[in-house]
């Protein structure tokens, strides 16, 4: 069975694996890099590492519009009640890990602001059917990265690259290294100027420095996570 990650550009991207649909920081509705609108978005589960709006985006609307479930800390969650009441929200916090009938998902730390009174920010490990996958969220480089590595086994990172609001390119492929994966997708790049950065280099530094691939998705292009890390 293959597990497709789609990019919707900036943090958005989907997991899906034929039967379920994971959305992660669903950010459609200003977002210039996206290339479809919420309307046009269906999923199951919707994850938001934190508060900021062009993370949390488009996710009250979402998850009524096709009653998707909602993982995120308390704080996040009650901004989402209140588009969205109706709404099946699964608290959780970091160190947290919650099992999901696709499989589990833990919350990890980020080093960022949360956009949220009395929140903090996160990234998460989520765990779909035999595939590991670590978002960082929006995060600067940290220490434990290694221990996610070592402990949580992620197979693929997923990782903000912008720089200014995150880690950059450099610190990026230290993560990379870290964390000891055999894939990465960069992500948080090339929305607005502010986080301009060429990927490609990205990749050039992070294959000679950490033994990892790096696979540049364009919004709106997907790739087959399961068959990647089988390949290896
Ligand atoms: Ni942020
Ligand atoms: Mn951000």
């Amino acid at each position: 069975m293959m597990i497709k990650f789609t990019y919707y550009g900036h943090a958005c991207f989907q997991l899906a694996d034929g039967q379920t649909k994971i959305l992660v920081d669903p950010y459609f509705t200003g977002n210039p890099a996206a290339t479809v609108a919420a309307k046009d978005i269906s999923c199951n589960y919707i994850l938001v590492s934190h508060a900021h709006g062009d993370h949390l985006g488009d996710a009250p609307f979402i998850a009524k519009n096709c009653r998707a479930e909602i993982v995120a800390i308390p704080e996040v969650l009650s901004i989402c009640q209140q588009e969205a009441p109706q709404a099946v929200c699964h608290p959780m916090n970091v160190g947290g890990e919650l099992k999901l009938p696709f499989g589990k998902v833990r919350m990890t730390t980020a080093i960022h602001s949360s956009g949220v009174p009395g929140g903090v920010a996160g990234g998460f490990m989520i765990y779909f059917g035999d595939v590991a996958v670590y978002y960082a969220g929006d995060t600067a480089l940290f220490a434990d990265m290694q221990y996610i590595g070592e402990a949580y086994k992620p197979d693929w990172a997923i990782l903000p690259i912008g720089d200014n609001y995150t880690m950059g390119i450099e610190d990026a492929a230290t993560a990379a290294k870290w964390l000891k994966v055999k894939h990465v997708i960069p992500v948080h790049y090339n929305t607005w100027p502010i986080i301009a950065q060429d990927p490609q280099l990205f990749k050039e530094l992070a294959e000679r420095y950490a033994m990892t691939k790096v696979h540049i998705v364009a919004p709106g292009e997907s790739l087959d996570m399961r068959g990647e890390a089988l390949s290896v």
